[in-house]
């Protein structure tokens, strides 16, 4: 099957008579015959349902139909993007062990890695996203375990050098992960390139219509954990919490990661999505390619007029020709890259503000990757308490506007800035 078709088939074929849209299984707990069916469960010996903190069917078929859209083995939901993010590198790296990030991510996974993981005591290593070959290769040590990357990062529209840092993490014998949110699997299959994780939040594009917050974590099933053993124990040694099962031993290649980290992280740590919210997400899913496609249309189009109004300072987006990253993106993104544009106002923090005022259609909202319209001005929200030194000093100009292209017609969003740019 092809993306288009996957988002629409993949993850459930009902059987004859069954229900054609994936059912909501709500319910927290399954009922068994005999505590010896149960044990089997519990000893990872059959598959099968108990107790939904861990696992749920609806859950699980959204996780296949993503699983199959990014092409890879195993998959599993989360409560959160935040939670994705968490657990993907969790899962691999414990305390005493080292991290290298791009610094070009989300500003909540750079929070969670640069103060709330590190007080579990993982050492993380930002790198510049464009840095050279060799500076890359003088970050790992010894105890390096994961490297991580963002597809379109989240604000800065860079867009992920993905060969440089895929063949760097292969070389010293760890995985590549990457946050492919923005991108999504329709316009870019990072497994293609050399990443052997992918997390989303599927809060943006795969919901896209403002309804759940959640995440998802896929395996390619690429990397091979036995070959360097001695780096990941929690994978290659038996887990005494259950039951000494070695999982790269039971579970391959292709299921050690995804297994590992819902039995050990999502029993512990508990951030399953309802199943409810698993059900919306795949109405969202079923549509993500033909939405995605007219993001990105409407966005270039946007991105564009804004290139040609003299009211306007600078565009950056890296579907736009003369981008820093339009070359990059012809390479990884060829159908399209993303809805998001980010821009400066003529006029410095005050024109920037008093464009805002004017805006009708695009709503003011923190979110972005959605259906609706959405715009945010960091300097006066986000960043409010930073001062224009302070703003440039993270890479924000006091005069930058995000801008969310949302699906509405592209004539209706222009008008829009037109009128509140004059
Ligand atoms: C690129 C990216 N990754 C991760 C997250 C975190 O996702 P969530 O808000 O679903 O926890 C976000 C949220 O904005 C994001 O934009």
């Amino acid at each position: 099957m092809r993306q288009e078709t996957k988002c629409i088939e993949g993850g459930y074929t009902p059987g004859n008579g069954e229900p054609r849209l994936m059912p909501i299984v709500q319910s927290t707990t399954f009922k068994y015959n005999t505590s010896e069916d149960m044990a089997k469960l519990f000893d990872l010996e059959a598959t099968g349902y108990f107790y939904t903190r861990l696992q749920n069917p609806t859950n699980d078929l959204v996780a296949a139909k993503i699983c199959e859209l990014e092409g890879g083995t195993a998959a599993m939901l989360t409560s959160s993007g935040q939670a994705a993010s968490f657990f993907s590198v969790f899962n691999l790296a414990n305390a005493g062990d080292h991290v290298i990030a791009s610094s070009a991510i989300y500003g909540g996974t750079y929070n969670l890695f640069n103060v709330t993981m590190r007080k579990m005591g993982i050492e993380f290593t930002f790198v510049e996203p464009d840095c050279t070959a060799e500076e890359l290769e003088a970050a790992f040590k010894p105890n390096t375990k994961v490297v991580f990357g963002e597809t379109i990062a989240n604000p800065s529209l860079i867009v992920f050098d993905f060969e440089k840092f895929s063949t760097a993490a292969h070389k010293h014998g760890v995985p590549l992960i990457v946050d492919n949110t923005f991108a999504t699997p329709i316009n870019c299959r990072p497994f293609e390139w050399g990443a052997d994780i992918v997390i989303h939040s599927t809060t943006k594009y795969m919901d896209g219509h403002d309804a759940t917050v959640g995440g998802v974590i896929v395996d390619s099933g690429k990397f091979d954990w036995m070959a360097h053993a001695d780096k990941f124990p929690g994978l290659c040694t038996p887990d005494e919490s259950y039951h000494g099962i070695t999982y790269a031993e039971k579970f391959g290649k292709e299921g050690a990661f995804i297994t590992k980290c819902t039995a050990q992280l999502m029993r512990d740590l508990g951030s399953i999505p309802s199943p409810h919210n698993s059900y919306i997400l795949n109405l969202g899913l079923e549509s993500l390619a033909v939405r995605v496609q007219r993001h990105c249309e409407n966005a270039t189009k946007v991105a564009k007029f804004l290139s040609e109004n003299p009211n306007v300072e600078y565009v950056t987006y890296p579907g736009l020709e003369g981008d820093k990253y339009y070359e990059r993106a012809k390479k990884y993104l060829p159908n399209g890259t993303c809805g998001v544009i980010s821009f400066g106002v003529k006029g410095g923090r005050a024109g920037a503000e008093a464009f805002m005022k004017k805006l009708k259609l695009a709503i003011v909202a923190t979110h972005v990757a959605d259906a609706h319209t959405c715009v945010l001005h960091p300097a006066s929200s986000t960043h409010r308490q930073l001062t224009d030194d302070e703003l440039r000093a993270c890479g924000i100009s006091p005069d930058m506007v995000r801008f969310s292209v949302g699906i509405e017609n592209v004539d209706d969003i222009i008008e829009d800035l037109a009128q509140a740019l004059a």
